[in-house]
């Protein structure tokens, strides 16, 4: 039987030092028995290499850490280039797009467009990163805290419109920059008033006031005006609910206040046409009561409202030429708002329009920023995913397919959205037999969708439960097309980065808190201290505001729970 002994026992070698002693001593369990007789000398030596080694790391050290500071300021390959001179920062928003999003959006493009299998979108070319999205009280955000961790750079509860969980205001990086210098800009396709925009020029503790969100964005908050330019959606809360188009609730309109503040309104299509290449700032477009239709919806009335792209390039175009004789340049926040609400709709004809029509607006702002002479950067990212969106999906119990059908949504003309709105209408209109509805129905479904063998069930359906109807009928597509989803409501699945520059976005390259997006900006900008001072003083200005009437009482669990399922119910777009 061979010993263990071998193992154990080190040879005796001429080197036989301490350490191999002490080795020996912790594999055996045995002290270690000193030699009183070994050198005195070999002792010191070695004392004095130890010291040695200790002093010459120590030294290595500190020079490394000199040598890193120094360089980090000198060499951009450590942190990204923070420009030193003039720049430009633009921000865009995708709400509610997820990577599922894009994978819809690439396979339906080059089904309908009969481009090749590796054909992709134009923000496909410049992803550098992902970005983590919970709350502060969930880990399903909602936009209002997500456009706070943009804007702040900090965590919030669901519903949060730049207030910390303490429901203290946070400076946002946009009165940051206004205070610095910077022209500003807003661009969305929803209200102007919702939350991704309202977090960079507003604070008050529930999204649901847009009222006096629509009221700070003016300039009668506790910081005055911080937007420069405005274009968007949403009227309704800038004007009174007495007139048409106008829901607010104490009677004032504030388009006549705007004068106070020099604003230069423009509210139809032919005012934005009419821009030209003179804009005069503070511009406050508003192009509908509420949300920019739908871009599927949208493209058949054109004449009525811009696209996206289209008020984009109106954007930098208004922002560069305010900025042409300043020492600094502009900070503007362009949002493809309603890829959201299709995904809330589960509309996936819906979306893939809204979402080639952000890449659209994508590709506008990198010539601008390829063209013009001061430098620039975008940087976009989304708030969170919104459906569950999946791009496959089990019909029946055997084994499933390997395919969804693009063409179905290619065939839809209009979304689900528009489709039931008219359904509304007729109902309200007239009064007809169930038979007579079926027929109205089957012709509607077939003119819109693109839906030729709608069942008798989905009629059925479709006439018992009148208020479901943009859901049905989005249903309908998505069955026939294959296309899955998990929820009316919004998904936790990490959501892409992107930027015109990856060297100069360096800091945004892989995974990410949604808050660094914000703090990236900040840090861009070079307004860390102008947030500071932005906090300080609205801080302030609510302990001696009697009230504390902007920012709005703090609201119940219950209150932020009915918020978002109204947000969600399937009249959304009805209001
Ligand atoms: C306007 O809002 C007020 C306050 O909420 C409400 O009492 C009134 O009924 C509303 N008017 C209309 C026309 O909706
Ligand atoms: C789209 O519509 C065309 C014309 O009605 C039809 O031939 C085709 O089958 C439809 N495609 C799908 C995928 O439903
Ligand atoms: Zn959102």
């Amino acid at each position: 039987m061979p010993s263990q002994e071998p193992m154990l026992t080190r040879r005796p070698s001429s080197h036989n030092d301490e350490r191999a002693t002490e080795e020996d001593a912790l594999l055996t369990g045995q002290r270690p028995s000193r030699q009183p007789s070994a050198s005195r000398w070999a002792r010191y030596r070695e004392i004095a290499l130890f010291a040695w080694g200790l002093i010459a790391t120590a030294a290595v050290i500190v020079l490394a850490v000199v040598y890193q500071h120094q360089t980090s300021k000198t060499t951009p390959e450590k942190h990204g280039d923070r420009p030193t001179g003039k720049r430009n920062l633009v921000f865009m928003v995708s709400d509610g797009m997820g990577p599922t999003s894009l994978a819809l959006t690439r396979g339906f493009n080059q089904h309908v467009n009969a481009l090749p299998w590796d054909h992709t979108l134009g923000l496909d070319k410049l992803l550098i990163g992902n970005s983590r999205t919970r709350s502060s009280n969930s880990l399903v955000t909602d936009s209002a805290a997500g456009a706070t961790a943009f804007s702040c750079g900090h965590k919030s509860y669901n519903g949060a419109i730049s207030v910390t969980p303490d429901h203290s205001p946070c400076g946002s990086v946009m009165e940051a920059a206004k205070r610095a210098g910077y022209t500003t800009g807003l661009v969305v396709t929803t209200r102007i008033t919702d939350a991704t925009p309202a977090c960079f020029v507003s604070h008050v503790r529930t999204r649901m006031m847009e009222d006096e969100i629509a009221e700070q964005l003016i300039g009668n908050g506790p910081l005055g005006r911080n937007v420069d330019l405005v274009l968007g959606g949403g009227r309704c809360h800038f004007l009174p609910n007495t007139t048409a188009g106008g829901c607010r609730a104490d009677g004032r309109d504030l388009i006549q206040k705007a004068d106070e503040h020099d604003w230069n309104y423009v509210s139809s299509r032919e005012d934005f046409d009419n821009l030209g290449t003179s804009v005069k700032l503070p511009l406050l477009g508003l192009f509908a009561p509420t949300d920019i239709p739908f871009e599927i919806d949208r493209r058949h009335v054109d004449s009525e409202y811009p696209s996206l792209e289209e008020m984009t390039k109106t954007a930098l175009r208004a922002l560069k030429d305010a900025t042409k004789d300043s020492d600094q340049g502009f900070f503007v926040m362009i949002e493809g708002s309603r890829i959201d609400h299709a995904g809330h709709n589960n509309d996936p004809a819906a979306q893939v329009h809204e979402v080639l029509a952000y890449d659209r607006a994508m590709q506008a702002v990198i010539e601008f920023l390829e063209e013009d002479d001061t430098e620039g950067l975008m940087v976009a990212t989304s708030d969170h995913e919104t459906g569950g969106l999946a791009t496959a999906r089990q019909l029946n119990v055997n084994y499933p397919e390997y395919l969804w059908y693009p063409g179905v949504l290619a065939n839809a003309t209009h979304s689900a959205e528009h489709t039931a709105r008219l359904y509304f209408s007729h109902l309200s209109t007239s009064k007809s037999s169930d038979a007579d509805l079926g027929k109205y129905l089957t012709k509607l479904i077939d003119d819109n969708l693109g839906i030729k063998n709608i069942t008798p069930e989905e009629i059925d359906h479709l006439i018992a439960h009148p208020v479901l109807s943009p859901w049905t009928m989005s249903e309908i597509i998505s069955k026939r097309s294959q296309t899955g989803w998990s929820t009316h409501g919004h998904s936790a699945v990490d959501v892409n980065i992107y930027s015109s520059n990856r060297h100069a976005s360096k800091k945004l390259h892989g995974n990410h808190e949604n808050t660094e997006v914000g703090e990236f900006l900040r840090w861009y900008l070079d307004v860390e201290d102008e947030v500071k001072e932005v906090t300080k003083e609205l801080k302030e200005k609510l302990d001696i505001s009697s009230g504390e009437s902007w920012l709005g009482a703090i609201p119940s669990q219950e209150e932020l729970a009915k918020v978002e399922s109204h947000l969600m119910s399937p009249q959304r777009g009805f209001d």
